[in-house]
């Protein structure tokens, strides 16, 4: 019989894994902390539109990814954005346009979570806290207390601090994971009653607070409203983590004022999200992590150098390594 799979995260590089397993006839089911799937593939709804707050856009570079996208694209779950591209440095604003194709999913960064979880079964609103080893299987407990389970095999899919207490205990896992640290990021959400007539999309920040702002009604199959996007550096963040919101809307609309070089008008909608595990600090090649005696896999964009590609990547590489014990 076809071992029985658990996958805690519904990010990218967990459902990586989930579609592959599905597709070789395993029994999968996924858990997740949040209410639904994706991780930092996130769209905030508001009644101006969605705005993505995580991942802004993906590229494709390895031939196995640049297939996974095409099928994506014929899916309809993403689509191709072609920003008019800027950057910022000491120099100023500089036009900085490239050749590079970049995807979204169409019409929210969520609509391609959505699309891979398909009908796989998910737990959402789950934070999985312990697995238990009872007769060569895992056992499962929330933060509710409750148990799930037993499952054959387990692919931990979420940043290397959550990962680490369930995983303690298995040092080939425990070790790495342990030296892997991720860096925070503040995103900020913006609306404005009318468009603000700039010549670009997006803009490469490397002066100051900000790293990334773009106008994400630029995305295709968004809305019409004026919406904005805004992304600290990782340092910026660090040294603001426990900011108030409001405050780091403030600061960082006050960067995106110097950016843009003249005073904007006041937003009609704002927003900030802390993400506290936005980005692996280092760039590591394990491809995923595994304890094949155990049946416990680790993956993560953090396993394979930060990118969404890296994040599917590693899913693949899991669920690569699971079957061939399965
Ligand atoms: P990419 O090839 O478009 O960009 C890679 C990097 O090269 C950019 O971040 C930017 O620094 C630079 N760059 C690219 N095109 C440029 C241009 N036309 N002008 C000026 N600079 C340009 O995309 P890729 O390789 O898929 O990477 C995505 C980016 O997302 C990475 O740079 C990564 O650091 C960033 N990232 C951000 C996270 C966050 O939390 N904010 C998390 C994970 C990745």
């Amino acid at each position: 019989q076809a071992p029985s799979v658990a996958i805690i995260g519904a990010g990218m590089s967990g459902l990586s894994a989930a579609t592959r397993l599905q597709q070789a006839g395993l029994q999968v089911t996924l858990f997740d902390k949040s209410r639904g799937s994706g991780g930092r593939m996130s769209s905030k709804r508001t009644d101006l539109g969605t705005f993505d707050m995580g991942t802004q856009y993906f590229t494709a570079r390895d031939p196995d990814f640049v297939a996974a996208v095409a099928q994506w694209r014929a899916e309809g779950w993403v689509a191709e954005w072609q920003p008019r591209l800027f950057r910022y440095d000491e120099q100023g604003l500089a036009a900085s346009l490239d050749q590079q194709q970049r995807f979204v999913g169409s019409p929210r960064m969520t609509a391609l979570s959505r699309g891979l979880l398909g009908n796989l079964p998910l737990h959402s609103s789950t934070r999985v806290e312990q697995l238990q080893r009872i007769d060569q299987q895992w056992q499962l407990r929330d933060s509710a207390g409750e148990q799930y389970g037993p499952f054959d095999r387990v692919i931990v899919a979420i940043p290397p601090a959550q990962a680490l207490p369930l995983i303690n205990d298995i040092t080939a896992l425990a070790a790495p994971a342990a030296r892997s640290e991720m860096e925070p990021g503040w995103a900020v959400a913006l609306g404005f009653s009318a468009p603000l007539e700039l010549p670009y999309d997006a803009v490469f920040v490397r002066q100051g607070p900000l790293d990334w702002i773009a106008r994400d009604a630029s995305k295709p199959n968004r809305g019409s409203a004026e919406t904005w996007v805004l992304q600290s550096t990782p340092s910026w963040a660090a040294a603001h983590l426990e900011s108030e919101p409001h405050a780091v809307v403030a600061e960082l609309v006050s960067a995106m004022q110097a950016v843009v070089g003249a005073p904007l008008p006041a937003p009609t909608f704002q927003h900030a999200h802390r993400w506290l595990y936005a980005r692996p600090a280092a760039l590591s090649d394990w491809g995923a992590l595994a304890a094949p005696a155990q049946g416990v896999y680790l993956c993560g964009d953090w396993c394979l150098g930060g990118r969404l590609e890296a994040a599917w990547l590693s899913g693949q590489h899991a669920a690569k390594a699971l079957l061939e014990t399965a």
